[in-house]
C-alpha cells in the first residue's frame, strides 16, 4: 500500500513538478492530487501534462467549508506538502492531519516569515537586510504562518550583486535538491 500525498501550490509549481518526478518510480509514495487556490496558476498546466488530477478552490471555500477537506478524504490522502502555497491552512484540515503537513519557505526561518512573506518578497527583504546568508527551511505546518517545528534548513550565500531573481535562483536549486529527499525521509520515519 502506498502513502498518498497531496501537494498544495498557488503559482508556478516548479517544486510540485520536481517532487512528482522524484517519486514517479517509487512504489511506496504516490502523488495523488494537486490543489490550488489560483485558477490562473501555471501549476494547473503542469498537472495536466503530468497526468495528476488538479482541484481548484477559492479562499472562502478553504476557510469556511469542508470542500477541500472532503477532496483530501476522497483521494485518501495521508500526507500534505505545501510547495509555494499562499494561504493559511485552516483548523478543520490541521486537526485531521496533525504533523502530517509540511511547508517549504525560501529563507532561514524564523527570519523573513509570516503573512505575506512569499516568493520574491522574501528575497527582497533578505537583500535589503544585508544578511550574508539565505537558504531554505522545511517545517511542519501549524495554525500560524511559518511557525511550525523546523525539520531541515540549508544555507546559501547572498552575494553583493544579487537581485531578488539571482537569489531566488540559488534558493530554488536548494529546494529542488533537498525538498523531495526531506519529504521522503519524513514519510519513511512516520509511516
Ligand atoms: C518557492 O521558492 C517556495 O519556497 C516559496 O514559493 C516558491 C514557489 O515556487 N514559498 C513561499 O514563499 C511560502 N511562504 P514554485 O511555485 O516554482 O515551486
Amino acid at each position: 500500500m502506498s502513502i498518498n500525498i497531496a501537494i498544495f501550490a498557488s503559482g508556478n509549481g516548479s517544486n510540485a513538478e520536481n517532487i512528482i518526478n522524484f517519486f514517479k518510480d517509487n512504489n511506496n509514495v504516490e502523488i495523488k492530487i494537486i490543489l490550488t487556490n489560483n485558477e490562473y496558476a501555471y501549476v494547473i498546466e503542469r498537472a495536466k501534462r503530468l497526468n495528476i488530477p488538479c482541484f481548484i478552490f477559492n479562499k472562502t471555500e478553504l476557510k469556511n467549508s469542508n470542500i477541500v477537506l472532503n477532496k483530501l478524504k476522497e483521494y485518501d490522502i495521508d500526507f500534505i506538502v505545501l510547495a509555494g502555497f499562499l494561504l493559511k491552512i485552516p483548523e478543520n484540515i490541521l486537526n485531521v492531519f496533525p504533523k502530517k503537513i509540511i511547508n517549504i519557505h525560501p529563507a532561514l526561518l524564523p527570519k523573513y516569515g509570516g503573512k505575506g512573506m512569499y516568493g520574491k518578497k522574501v528575497h527582497d527583504a533578505v537583500i535589503a537586510s544585508g544578511d550574508e546568508y539565505s537558504g531554505i527551511t522545511i517545517h511542519y505546518v501549524n495554525k500560524n504562518y511559518d511557525e511550525g517545528d523546523i525539520i531541515f534548513q540549508k544555507k546559501c550565500e547572498v552575494k553583493n550583486n544579487d537581485t531578488p531573481e539571482t537569489l531566488a535562483k540559488r534558493v530554488h536549486s536548494l529546494e529542488y535538491n533537498f525538498f523531495p529527499k526531506v519529504i521522503k525521509k519524513v514519510l519513511y520515519e512516520n509511516f
